[in-house]
C-alpha cells in the first residue's frame, strides 16, 4: 500500500503538476533531481575545458570571440543549474566536492581530447547536437527550477550547435588536407556522442523512476535514435562518411539502423579511466585551490561586513 503522501504526490505529478522547491517531495524524488542537476551543472562546467583548449589557438579573431562565447556560455549553465539544484537541499561546496573527490560524474564526452581544429567544430555540431536532443525534452521536466533553467539553455544551445556546423562547412569546401582533417575528427566523435545518451534502455538503471517521475520524457535509445536520424543526413550533406558499417535506412523503421556502441569504453569512461579523466578533474581541483584565496577574501569581508551592521 502506497504511503498517503507518496499517492498524493505521484497523482501530481501524472496530473502535468510541476513541483516546486518548498512543495512536498518523495525522497527519492529529491535524491535522484540532485543527482542528475549537479552532474549536469559538472558536465558543463567540465565541458568548458576541451574547447578552452583551443581558444589561445582559434584560425580567425572571429572564430576565437565565438568559441569565448560559447565557453562563457557554457559556465552560466552550470551556474543556472548549481541554483536548481541547491533548490534540493545540496550546498555549492558539497557539489563541488563530489565532482573533486571522483564520486560524481560528469558528462563521458568530455573525457575525449580535442587534437584538431576541426574538433571544436565537430564538438558544436555533434556534442551540442545530442546536448540538445536530451535538453529539449528536459524544459518539460515535473521539477520547475530545472525546467525553467532547460528553457535558457536551449536558447543559448541552437547558437552552439549553428556555429560548429558552420566550421566544418568551411573546411570541408577547403583544402584535402582540411576536409581530411574533419572527417577523421568524425571518425573520433561520432560514437562518443552517440554514448552521451547513456547506456542502452535495457541497462539505465533510472530510466524506469525517472520516466515515472516525468524527469526523463523519452528512453536514452529513443533519443539516441532521433539523433542519428538528423544527424546522419548532415553528415552526408558535408561530404563525409560516418564511420559505421552498419548504418543503413530502414524504410518500415522510418529511421536508420546502427551498430551497438562500445559500452565496455562507456562503462570504463564514466568509471573514470577515459582518455583525459584524470587531466579533467586535476584542472577543476586545481581552479578550486587557485581560487581559495578570492574565497576567503570574500568571507572575510562577508563577515566584517555583518560585524559592521551588528555593532
Ligand atoms: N556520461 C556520464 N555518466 C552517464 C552518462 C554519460 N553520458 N549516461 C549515463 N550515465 C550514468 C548515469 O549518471 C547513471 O550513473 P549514476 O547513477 O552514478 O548517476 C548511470 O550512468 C546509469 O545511466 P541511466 O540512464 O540509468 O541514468 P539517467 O537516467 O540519469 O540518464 C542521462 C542519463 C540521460 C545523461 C540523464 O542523466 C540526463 O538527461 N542528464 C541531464 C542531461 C545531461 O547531463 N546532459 C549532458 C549534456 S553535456 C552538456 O550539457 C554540455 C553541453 O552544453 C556542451
Amino acid at each position: 500500500e502506497m504511503d498517503p503522501h507518496e499517492r498524493a504526490f505521484q497523482e501530481r505529478i501524472d496530473a502535468g503538476q510541476k513541483i516546486e522547491p518548498k512543495e512536498w517531495m518523495s525522497e527519492g524524488y529529491r535524491k535522484t533531481l540532485i543527482r542528475q542537476i549537479s552532474q549536469h551543472a559538472h558536465s558543463e562546467i567540465v565541458g568548458q575545458l576541451p574547447e578552452g583548449n583551443w581558444i589561445t589557438r582559434a584560425p580567425t579573431l572571429e572564430r576565437k570571440a565565438i568559441l569565448l562565447a560559447k565557453v562563457q556560455d557554457e559556465a552560466g549553465h552550470g551556474l543556472y543549474l548549481y541554483c536548481a539544484a541547491e533548490t534540493l537541499g545540496v550546498s555549492r561546496d558539497e557539489m563541488y566536492e563530489q565532482l573533486h573527490s571522483g564520486k560524481a560524474k560528469y558528462s563521458s564526452i568530455f573525457n575525449y581530447p580535442t587534437l584538431t581544429w576541426a574538433d571544436i567544430g565537430a564538438i558544436g555540431w555533434l556534442v551540442d547536437g545530442a546536448a540538445i536532443m536530451n535538453q529539449v525534452p528536459l524544459q518539460r521536466c515535473s521539477y520547475g527550477p530545472y525546467a525553467r533553467a532547460m528553457v535558457r539553455i536551449c536558447k543559448e544551445e541552437s547558437f552552439h550547435q549553428r556555429q560548429g556546423f558552420d566550421i566544418l562547412m568551411k573546411m570541408v569546401k577547403g583544402t584535402p588536407a582540411q576536409k581530411a582533417m574533419v572527417q577523421d575528427s568524425l571518425n573520433r566523435w561520432w560514437w562518443p556522442s552517440l554514448m552521451m545518451f547513456g547506456p542502452s534502455d535495457d541497462a539505465s538503471v533510472h530510466s524506469a523512476q525517472s520516466m515515472a517521475w516525468k524527469i526523463k520524457q523519452n528512453s536514452n535509445d529513443e533519443l539516441r535514435q532521433k539523433f542519428v536520424d538528423q544527424t546522419v543526413p548532415q553528415a552526408e550533406y558535408l561530404g563525409l562518411t560516418v564511420p559505421d558499417p552498419d548504418l543503413k535506412w530502414n524504410e518500415e523503421k522510418g529511421g536508420y539502423d546502427f551498430a551497438e556502441p562500445d559500452w565496455e569504453e562507456f562503462f570504463n569512461v564514466i568509471a573514470g579511466n577515459g582518455p583525459c579523466n584524470a587531466e579533467r578533474l586535476d584542472a577543476r581541483r586545481k581552479a578550486w585551490d587557485d581560487g581559495a584565496w578570492f574565497r576567503d577574501g570574500l568571507t572575510a569581508h562577508a563577515e566584517k561586513a555583518a560585524g559592521r551592521r551588528a555593532a
